[in-house]
């Protein structure tokens, strides 16, 4: 059975929300990225999970193959780096023939940050501090969360509009793109301008059917907020700034991202949706 074949028939047998779609999720071998390739995945979409972790992702798309019937290719990805996006698209449109939904989740909380890996104690909180950071530190942050999800959008939504193709991408920001965080200043800015990327795509794509939004998490539990709650300095930080009181789930943020991938949304584009426990109420 060829490629082809192989996906109409399991399309034919597929429902939800997403039925029968082509999924492209970044930083799917872990937390948020994960959850949405997930939640994608049970709503009928075929998933290509990216990842520059290639042991986890491997394992996170068998994990997921077990439990769905969809169709699920991982694919090794630096975001950063635009010829190693461009293989991932390629791949991806080659296996699959369309990409449909894009979920761009692949980040960094600094330059040193490992997703999965212990953090590093060592680092003097002061280092943070924009007024000592290295540049090559601001840099890198800004290439991955900012840049990495420019060149995945744009790698797609370029394949789209040659294909006459109508899709959906959903960017995942941070509620920080509007919290000044002290000692986060790398951060923060590179997730505002994602809500900016996003509009800014959203206006250039409105013409060719392809919505863009994104969604701006509060605190989750992922590795990425690993060590903050380990510390109890750091959890009670966390929790007094979200008045509900709880951390959010990777689920949670699945169920936001796939309401903007799907047609419920439909007249919603360069939207950003916050989901982050009220943290905006006040
Ligand atoms: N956890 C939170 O509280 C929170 C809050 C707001 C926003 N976010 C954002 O959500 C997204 C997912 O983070 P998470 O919390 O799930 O953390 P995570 O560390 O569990 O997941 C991040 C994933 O991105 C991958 N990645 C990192 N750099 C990459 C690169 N250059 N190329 C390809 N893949 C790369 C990692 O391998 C990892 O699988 C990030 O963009 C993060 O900034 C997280």
């Amino acid at each position: 059975m060829t490629m082809q074949q192989d996906q109409t028939h399991r399309t034919s047998e597929l429902s939800g929300r997403l039925a029968g779609r082509v999924a492209l999720v970044t930083g799917g071998s872990s937390g948020i990225g994960r959850a949405c390739a997930e939640r994608y995945a049970e709503e009928g979409a075929h998933v290509v999970l990216a990842d520059r972790d290639e042991a986890r992702g491997t394992e996170a798309a068998a994990a997921l193959r077990a439990r769905t019937n969809v169709r699920v290719l991982f694919v090794p990805v630096d975001v950063a780096d635009e010829s190693s996006v461009e293989a991932m698209v390629a791949t991806a449109w080659q296996e699959f023939g369309t990409i449909d939904t894009v979920l761009a989740a692949a980040g960094v909380a600094s330059a040193t940050y490992v997703s999965g890996a212990p953090s590093d104690q060592s680092v003097d909180p002061a280092s943070r501090q924009l007024i000592n950071l290295p540049v090559a530190d601001w840099q890198r942050v800004l290439d991955v969360n900012l840049t990495g999800v420019m060149l995945t959008d744009r790698a797609v939504a370029r394949r789209m509009v040659a294909a006459g193709r109508p899709g959906t991408i959903v960017n995942i920001a941070s509620s920080a793109a509007r919290i000044a965080l002290p000692g986060a200043a790398d951060y923060s800015v590179s997730k505002a301008g994602v809500v900016m990327l996003t509009q800014v795509l959203a206006a250039e794509l409105l013409p060719y059917n392809i919505r863009v939004n994104a969604i701006g998490p509060g605190f989750i539990e992922t590795p990425m907020t690993q060590s903050m709650r380990d510390d109890p300095e750091g959890r009670a930080r966390m929790l007094s700034m979200t008045p509900m009181g709880r951390l959010g789930t990777p689920r949670e943020m699945a169920n936001a991202a796939l309401y903007l991938a799907c047609d419920e949304s439909s007249y919603t584009t360069g939207h950003t949706l916050y989901p982050n426990g009220g943290m905006f109420t006040g």
